[in-house]
């Protein structure tokens, strides 16, 4: 049987062309599209031999956006900051009803989806899964595997460590818009607006990585778990280290309350012309020599505790496999989940985990008292 075809939007950029990449390698037809006909030339010049079309199609196109999610039962959007692309790619997507995945690792683009555009979604009678890459999938299910079993929980904690990390264009320009200080914290049942105090704690992560300074993480398990884990409060934390150099580690938990503020003035334009300055992204050397850490710990309403790792490579390669994954399985015409859905509520955790094996993904869990 042939594959579906896949539509890949921003296809153009450094995780697109991995997306292309992997589904090509899959035998899955790609139609990769975007807002520069020059871009997507190069992409199917990369690629030879691969069934790709392109199709172009800017943001403010509706009718071009919404020809390009026909074309296929799935499109798979790579293209951020979300925040300021994805409403009119993702309303393609559901005029077309056409099922929706994305790259995102912006919280208030999570939302977005999981709220806002839910009922359309459901309407349309297809999914949208945002998150599905390094950000947030392997942390939303493995805080499903500790957490759900001891629910309802007083508080779940998530932690992020990332050695060798470089960071795409992309990814530097979304972080401007995830550290602007608007992410919400989960705490007494419910959101809130949270993220300007400054944080003083260190996490023990496994495997040698040891006890890390952390800060703060306006991540998508905030907005994402909540939804599948019955939890009081839920707290995300990255070790400085990840994000910060050796100099400034150290003082980022303390900065980033002043830092958040800053990105809410013209200075954030100056840094977007800056990141423009800056290479598109890690060789794949580098990009192969990434090492990550998520950790969660739960503490349930009756005092049992659990905790559980999950531990990989490569956190740009994993997005494109997660993505062509994640494709693939709402391609599948059985496959009968609607509307906005955290990964854990749109694939079995265990089993999603599971199938990383070969990517060189590890996860553990264990009741701790
Ligand atoms: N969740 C995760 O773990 C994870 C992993 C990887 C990436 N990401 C996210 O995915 C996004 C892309 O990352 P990247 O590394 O691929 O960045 P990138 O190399 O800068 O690529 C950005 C892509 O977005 C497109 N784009 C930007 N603004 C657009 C607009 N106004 N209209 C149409 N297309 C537009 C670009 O098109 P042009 O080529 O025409 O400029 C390009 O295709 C970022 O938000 C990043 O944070 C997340």
């Amino acid at each position: 049987m042939t594959a579906a075809p896949v539509v890949v939007y921003g296809a153009t950029g450094y995780t697109g062309r991995l997306v292309c990449a992997e589904l090509a390698r899959r035998g899955v037809p790609v139609v990769a599209s975007g807002r520069s006909p020059q871009r997507l030339a190069a992409v199917v010049d990369a690629l030879p031999g691969a069934d790709v079309r392109t199709v172009p199609a800017a943001l403010d196109d509706p009718a071009a956006l919404r020809r390009v999610a026909s074309s296929a039962p799935v499109l798979a959007n790579c293209a951020g900051p979300f925040v300021r692309t994805g409403d009119p790619v993702l309303g393609a997507a559901i005029a077309a009803r056409a099922h929706y995945l994305d790259t995102t690792g912006e919280q208030a683009w999570i939302r977005r989806v999981l709220d806002d555009h839910d009922p359309a979604l459901r309407a349309a009678g297809v999914a949208a899964v945002p998150g599905m890459g390094f950000d947030y999938l392997p942390g939303d299910l493995l805080c499903h595997l500790v957490g759900a079993p001891i629910a309802p929980l007083r508080r779940l904690e998530v932690g992020y460590h990332v050695d060798g990390f470089g960071m795409t264009r992309g990814t530097q320009r979304s972080a401007l818009e995830m550290l602007d200080g608007r992410d919400v914290a989960y705490e007494d049942g419910r959101w809130r607006r949270g993220g300007r105090r400054p944080t003083r704690a260190s996490i023990v992560f496994p495997g040698g990585v040891g006890r890390r300074r952390v800060a703060r993480y306006p991540s998508g398990e905030v907005a994402t778990v909540p939804r599948h884990v019955a939890t009081r409060e839920v707290a995300a934390r990255i070790s400085t280290v990840s994000v910060a150099p050796p100099a400034l580690a150290g003082a980022l938990p303390v900065l980033a309350p002043a830092l958040s503020l800053l990105l809410r003035t013209p200075l954030t334009r100056l840094l977007d012309r800056a990141i423009d300055r800056l290479p598109e992204g890690p060789t794949e050397q580098a990009r192969r020599a990434a090492r990550w850490t998520i950790v969660a710990r739960a503490e349930g309403e009756d005092g049992r505790v659990r905790r559980g790792t999950v531990r990989g490579p490569d956190v740009y390669g994993l997005t494109a496999r997660l993505i062509a994954d994640g494709a693939q399985r709402l391609a599948d015409p059985a496959y009968d989940r609607r509307g906005g859905l955290a990964p854990a509520q749109a694939f079995d955790p265990r089993a999603t985990l599971d199938g990383l094996a070969d990517f060189g993904i590890a996860w553990s869990v264990e009741d701790a008292g």
